[in-house]
C-alpha cells in the first residue's frame, strides 16, 4: 500500500511536443497534448490523484527530446523526463507519480523506478533552498 503525503505535487506536461519522425500519428493533436489527455484520464483513477496536479505548459525547452514532462513539489527533487511516448509511457509515468508522491524528498530509489524514470531522465534538480527568517 502506498503512503500518501499531502504535499502538493505538480506534473508539468508540455502540450506542444511533436511526434518524432519515426513515430508519426494521424491524430490532429500534438504528441504532448495526447500525452496530457491520457495522463489526465488515467491519473483520475489513481489513489493519489488529489495529491498531484496535472499542469499543461507550452514548451520546456527540450523540444528535440519530445515528449517532455516534469515532476516538481516543494522540498523535493525535480525530475525532468524526456523522449516519452504519448501512449506507451503513460502506465510507467503513473507508477512513478505514485512513487514520487509517497517518497520523502522525491528520492525514489533508482532500482524501484520504472524505465521512463531511468532512461528518460533529462535532468534532476535539487529542491529550491528554503528561505531563512
Ligand atoms: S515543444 Fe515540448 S519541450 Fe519544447
Amino acid at each position: 500500500m502506498t503512503t500518501i503525503i499531502m504535499t502538493q505535487h505538480t506534473l508539468f506536461v508540455c502540450v506542444l511536443c511533436r511526434f518524432s519522425e519515426s513515430n508519426q500519428n494521424q491524430s490532429r493533436l500534438s504528441a504532448g497534448q495526447l500525452l496530457f489527455d491520457y495522463l489526465s484520464k488515467e491519473l483520475a483513477t489513481c489513489d493519489w490523484h488529489k495529491s498531484i496536479h496535472l499542469h499543461s505548459v507550452r514548451c520546456m525547452g527540450a523540444c528535440s527530446r519530445a515528449c517532455v514532462v516534469t515532476f516538481a513539489a516543494p522540498n523535493k527533487l525535480t525530475f525532468i523526463l524526456s523522449e516519452l511516448s504519448p501512449t506507451h509511457s503513460v502506465p510507467e509515468l503513473l507508477q512513478f507519480s505514485g512513487q514520487y508522491v509517497a517518497c520523502s524528498k522525491g528520492k525514489v530509489p533508482y532500482k524501484e523506478r520504472p524505465e521512463v524514470a531511468k532512461k528518460g531522465i533529462h535532468a534532476v534538480l535539487p529542491p529550491l533552498p528554503v528561505a531563512r527568517p
